[in-house]
């Protein structure tokens, strides 16, 4: 009810405007946020980490790391901020995040709007409210030629390699021209080299849901030594729209079906740890995921649509999921 006045409030402004609301607002009410108790039950073990639930926070959100903490406080068991570039980057001009309420959707082009790492890494020290799990999602700049993206990561993996509790290779967002290519041929060596780098930091790649062959991809981050996969990001494509759409990536409800499908035949080939993400508007489909043997879920376009009380939602009926790597 009462996000239900605010979301009100916040549709009144364009997204954008409307998402740093959200943010400066939750930045204010961590200190109440902070006494919330947690349900021991709900906590799991994956990629050798402890995450006090199952549902997590997905990359983009948080880009800059400036309200990680209290959004913690919503009940997050992991929140993954960035993505962060190396340099700081404008991203693409405005207007680039478009809002669909009657189908719970968003389309956004804002290819990595970013602080760069050196703004954003003391952000990330100090305190773990709760226990919470800190992934940072990282990927290259525009600006950097397509033969030199792979430098990009390995300076970001230097910088964050201590910070954070995971590190997220970013290859799927559809908004930085030639990104998704890396998800092809050339994944399996990025993705040793970043291990390599990373140390005893685990490393998750995210794919995108349009890829044609996951099962390829899955084959290369298997062989690579990575931890995880997260399926995965927003998709060009534009189930149930008809008629002119933004350029861009979509996500939310149109995307789940998709989302769901690219889940089941990642699972079905890989012996990693998965995180399904896309789409997931309730706890019904949270519950399907994990059901598919996900082993952690992240929302991103539900929070915009439900608020906090989907976090709660999902984080409860996650806490039955058996089965822990
Ligand atoms: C405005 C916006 C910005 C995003 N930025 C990023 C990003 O920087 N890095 C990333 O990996 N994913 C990014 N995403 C994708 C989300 O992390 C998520 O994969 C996608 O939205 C699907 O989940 P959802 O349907 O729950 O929103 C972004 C999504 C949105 C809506």
């Amino acid at each position: 009810m009462i996000y239900r006045i605010a979301r009100g409030i916040g549709f009144r402004f364009d997204p954008e405007t409307a998402h740093r609301l959200a943010l400066g607002a939750v930045r204010l009410s961590r200190p109440l946020r902070a006494l919330k108790r947690r349900d021991e039950s709900a906590a799991a073990a994956v990629f050798g980490l402890r995450f006090p639930n199952r549902v997590g926070l997905a990359a983009g959100y948080d880009k800059d790391a400036v309200a990680w903490r209290a959004l913690a406080g919503l009940g997050f068991g992991h929140i993954e901020v960035g993505t962060v570039t190396p340099l700081p980057q404008p991203g693409h001009p405005r207007p680039r995040l478009f809002r669909y309420p009657d189908r719970r959707a968003l389309i956004n082009r804002m290819g990595f709007p970013s602080a760069g790492a050196e703004v954003v890494a003391p952000r990330l020290e100090g305190s773990r409210p709760g226990g919470v799990i800190l992934g940072v999602s990282i990927g290259p700049n525009a600006a950097t030629p397509p033969e030199r993206r792979v430098d990009d990561y390995l300076v970001l993996v230097d910088r964050f390699r201590g910070l954070a509790d995971y590190l997220a290779v970013n290859v799927s967002s559809p908004n930085t021209a030639g990104l998704r290519d890396l998800e092809g041929a050339p994944l399996g060596e990025l993705l040793a080299a970043v291990k390599r780098r990373a140390g005893t930091t685990p490393v998750l790649v995210k794919l995108s849901p349009d890829l044609e062959d996951p099962e390829a991809a899955v084959g290369a981050a298997t062989r690579s030594g990575v931890d995880g996969i997260i399926v995965g990001n927003t998709t060009v494509s534009r189930p149930g729209f008809s008629g002119d759409t933004p350029p861009g990536g979509l996500s939310g409800a149109p995307l789940g079906p998709l989302a769901v499908e690219r889940l089941r035949r990642v699972l079905a080939v890989s012996t990693l740890p998965v995180i399904a993400c896309g789409g997931i508007m309730t706890a019904g489909d949270a519950a399907e995921r994990l059901a598919a043997g996900a082993a952690l879920v992240q929302l991103y376009t539900g929070l915009v649509y439900r608020g906090p009380a989907l976090i709660a939602e999902v984080a409860t009926i996650a806490r039955t999921r058996r089965g822990d790597s």
